[in-house]
Parts: structure tokens; sequence; C-alpha cells
């Protein structure tokens, strides 16, 4: 994107402290956005505000809590005069099974990563009807189509209602000119996977990928501005899977493969 697509455009990012939408915030900036991050970690939203160049403003905000999205949604209009983008980046898994959840763990996990898309998307609609639309992505999983390599059921499940909420929304908003789509990732390498990840699993990941590597912050947030931009004009309550190849499901990682073949 160049300097000039997103100018004279704001863009709200929840997560926008995170790996992904950090990363989502800075290519927003480059492009000639304003924005503003929405993150609960207010430490990480100074460490973004410091690190960032263009105008952006921060918000330390639980996006499960409806009083409180609503609240600073309102206070973005009214900084900025104006709200044509959101991206739903705030997410996160946990690796509990049909046995082992709780109830308490099951309404957290589904309360951030589709409860929450759903409250901003309720809180911006508006807005973004004020000025003659907007575009909104959430930021899903591969989970949704495939088992979670560290997450588990919750995760699934609620991801998996993010393609179904994007295309409702996608419906329901397309005659106030607002376009709705979902990115959803592979495993991608952000500063908060490297502290937490097993040896085992950060070496098992190239194998498995076929692309051969972790993807990175800036591979994702690149499609999600492409869904913001006019270039994806004609797409609406649809997704791209952005996981370097492993949803093609190869059963064996790419040595063995053309080992068996002689090749
Ligand atoms: N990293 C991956 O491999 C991967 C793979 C598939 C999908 N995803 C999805 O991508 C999105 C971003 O993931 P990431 O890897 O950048 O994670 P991350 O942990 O780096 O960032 C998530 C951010 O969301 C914020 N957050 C969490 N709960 C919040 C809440 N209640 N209110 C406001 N902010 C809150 C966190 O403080 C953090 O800054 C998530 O939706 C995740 O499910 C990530």
């Amino acid at each position: 994107m160049s300097k000039q697509d997103f100018e004279g455009r704001v863009a709200i990012v929840t997560g926008g402290a995170g790996g992904i939408g950090s990363a989502t915030v800075q290519r927003f900036l480059a492009a000639g956005a304003k924005v503003a991050a929405f993150d609960r970690d207010q430490g990480r939203l100074d460490q973004l505000k410091a690190a960032s160049s263009g105008p952006v403003s921060i918000h330390c905000v639980d996006v499960t809590q409806w009083d409180a999205v609503s609240e600073a949604v309102d206070k973005v209009e009214a900084e900025f005069g104006r709200i044509d983008i959101l991206v739903n980046v705030a997410g996160g898994g946990s690796p509990t099974t049909i046995q082992s959840a709780t109830p308490e763990d099951w309404g957290r996990i589904v309360g951030l990563n589709l409860t929450a898309p759903f409250y901003c998307i309720k809180a911006v609609a508006p807005a973004m009807r004020r000025v003659g639309g907007g575009q909104i992505v959430t930021v899903g999983s591969l989970a949704a189509f495939q088992m979670s390599f560290n997450n588990g059921v919750s995760y699934t499940a609620a991801k998996s209602g993010v393609l179904g909420m994007t295309r409702h929304a996608a419906f329901e908003l397309s005659r106030d000119n607002i376009r709705v789509n979902a990115v959803l990732p592979g495993p991608v390498m952000t500063p908060q996977m490297d502290a937490k990840i097993d040896a085992k699993s950060r070496a098992a990941v190239p194998k498995q990928v076929p692309l051969g590597r972790w993807l990175s912050p800036d591979e994702i947030a690149d499609p999600i501005l492409f869904f913001c931009s006019d270039a994806s004009r004609g797409c609406t309550g649809t997704h791209v899977i952005v996981d370097g190849g492993l949803h093609v499901g190869a059963q064996y990682d790419r040595e063995t493969y053309f080992a068996k073949r002689g090749e």
C-alpha cells in the first residue's frame, strides 16, 4: 500500500498492542490512515505509541465488555471525526478439551474471539453509516477448518463462529455500503508466541507448513489491508486463509513426500 491509499481514513484495530495487531497498526499508519488501537494491556499500548510516528490514539479497553467498547468507539469518532475501518484482532486461545474446560473457560474464550468482534461491529456500524460506508475485517484462524495446533474446543468453536458472523454481517450491512470479511492465519511467530512456545512445537511448524516456516505478523497485516482497500471492493462475507499452505493437509512433510517419489 502506498502512503496515499488510506489518507483521510480512520481505522480502529482491537488487540492493537499485540503481535498481529501492532503490525496492522504500523501498516495503516504507513499507508496514511489515522489509527485507534484498542487493547487491555496499557504497558504495551504505551510501547506502541512510543514506536509509532503517525497519528495513533491508544485506548485501554476490554473488548469483551459492551459498555467499554461503545464508549471507546464514541471517543474515537469524537477525536478523529469519523470511523471508516474496524479490524478485530484481539483474540487468543486455551488448550482446554471438552473434559477439562469449565463453563468459565468456555465463556471467556468465546467471549474474546466471537462476542467481542460482534460488540465492536455493532458499535462501529452507526458511525460507518454516517460517513456512507466502511470496511470490517475480523482475524479468525485456520482453526475454523482444522483442529488447532495448541488451542482447544472453545477456540475452535469461536473461530468457526467468526465465519458465520462475517457472512451474516456482510449481508445485513451491505445496504450501508459496509463490507465485512475475515483473515484466517495459520502459525504466526509473534513476540508472545516466541515467549510461550515449547521447542518441539517451534521446530514442528516449519516441517508441516508447505512454505517451510512460521509466518510473520506483517504477512497477516497485508491481507487485512487488502480487505480494507478498494482493491477488494468486490469482496464481502468472505475470507482468506494465510497459513503458508498448511490447509492443503499434506500427510507428509516436503522432504518425506519427495523422498518417497525419488525426487
Ligand atoms: N499467532 C498465531 O499463530 C495466530 C494463529 C491463528 C490466529 N491468530 C489470531 O490472531 C489474533 C492476534 O493474535 P496474536 O498472535 O497477535 O496475539 P497476541 O497475544 O500477540 O495479541 C493479542 C492482543 O489482544 C489483546 N487482548 C486480549 N484480550 C483482550 C481483551 N479482552 N480486550 C482487549 N484486548 C485484548 C492482548 O493484550 C494482546 O495485545 C488473535 O485473534 C488470534 O486468535 C493468531
